[in-house]
């Protein structure tokens, strides 16, 4: 009995000290302390037994149930330390290391521009409107002095809406120009005027230097004693505060039907400087002499002024349209080898800007 009595007491402080884990040791305390565990069948088994020999024996296997009981607390707490130490390591947190940036998007190059010069020419008073793309052709010719069979009209490589047309206001069209902006403005609101209308124009053209959707914008100011030298200002204003501030623009004699006198706006060239020449004493390779085309501008036309209900002789202006994507691409510098590469959506391309 004595030596059943020894053994089982070796095996269970073996199994207790093999436990890995709190749920280990709880597996071996219901099977050895429970109901049906050995050292109470054995503890059964006494009855038996000489009194004496009970006595002693009892005595003893109680001192044995003591002593697991105490290696079983003991072994518990080691565990639990244990897991908590193993917690510790297994969920700490390094408040240190860098966070995770959320992929994050930005505006379009066009959209980046349009935002720039709209700032630009809020800093001289000039709001900014968008009229409608899709327009009559009253608005985009006929009010700007070109009626429907005059060969300027040929320019502008216009698409006609599949649409009724208006009695008065002709066929419907998208857009070319911003420039159908002009006699709208003047029928919304008594001048003076300064509107800058950024839109969409669309035209029958696509090559490496056309988009048959593009962007233009149309600055137009309406007021008492305007002059070219009002235009000029405003031109340079906007060239040195886009471009920067060692750039000039010069105005070439043109012609369009609905500004008079009309120019070309040419600004210096970034590259060499105004000079048409580079350093090393070759030609520039972005410009033409010196200087880059941007766009047209004029004085308002009295006619045009007069079918937007203004009197000439109290009131006159001056207008000037350009293309944002041109304008844009002439400031980065980025010169793209085909211009509709902006409007494939290819992430690889718009991501570097
Ligand atoms: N609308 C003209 C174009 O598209 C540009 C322009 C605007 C010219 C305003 C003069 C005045 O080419």
């Amino acid at each position: 009995m004595q030596e059943k009595l020894d053994n089982l007491r070796e095996r269970i402080i073996a199994a207790i000290a093999a436990a890995a884990s709190v749920a280990d040791l709880d597996a071996v305390e219901t099977e050895q302390l429970g109901r049906k565990g050995e050292l109470a069948v054995l503890l059964k088994s006494l009855g038996g037994l000489d009194p004496e020999v009970r006595k002693e024996m009892g005595m003893r296997a109680n001192a044995v149930k003591g002593e697991i009981t105490l290696a079983l607390a003991a072994r518990r707490r080691e565990l639990q330390a244990d897991a908590f130490a193993g917690l510790a390591k297994a969920e700490r947190i390094d408040v240190t290391l860098p966070g995770q940036r959320p992929p994050e998007g930005h505006l379009h190059l066009t959209s980046q521009a349009i935002r720039d010069i709209t700032e630009i020419f809020a800093r001289l008073g000039f709001y900014r409107v968008r009229h409608p793309e899709v327009e009559w052709d009253w608005y985009a010719f006929e009010a700007l002095n070109m009626p429907g069979d005059h060969p300027a009209r040929d320019e502008w490589e216009t698409f006609f809406m599949d649409a009724p047309s208006h009695g008065e206001k002709g066929r419907m069209v998208l857009t070319p120009h911003t420039s159908s902006g002009q006699v709208r403005e003047m029928e919304r609101r008594e001048p003076p005027i300064r509107m800058v209308n950024i839109s969409k124009c669309y035209r029958r053209q696509m090559d490496v230097s056309h988009t048959p959707v593009f962007h233009q914008f149309e600055g137009l100011l309406i007021d008492r004693d305007v002059n070219v030298t009002h235009l000029r200002g405003v031109l340079d204003f906007f060239a040195r505060s886009y471009f920067g501030p060692e750039r000039k623009t010069r105005l070439r004699p043109y012609h369009f039907r609905f500004t008079e006198p009309s120019f070309e706006v040419d600004i210096s060239c970034g590259l060499c400087g105004g000079t048409g020449r580079l350093g090393d004493g070759g030609k520039c390779r972005l410009c033409k002499e010196g200087w880059l085309e941007l766009g047209g501008a004029g004085m308002v036309h009295p006619n045009v002024l007069r079918f937007g209900g203004l009197d000439p002789e109290e009131w006159g202006g001056f207008a000037f349209g350009w293309g944002v994507e041109r304008t844009m691409m002439m400031r980065s510098g980025i010169m793209l080898g085909d211009i509709r590469e902006l409007y494939r959506n290819d992430l690889r391309f718009l991501r570097q800007f």
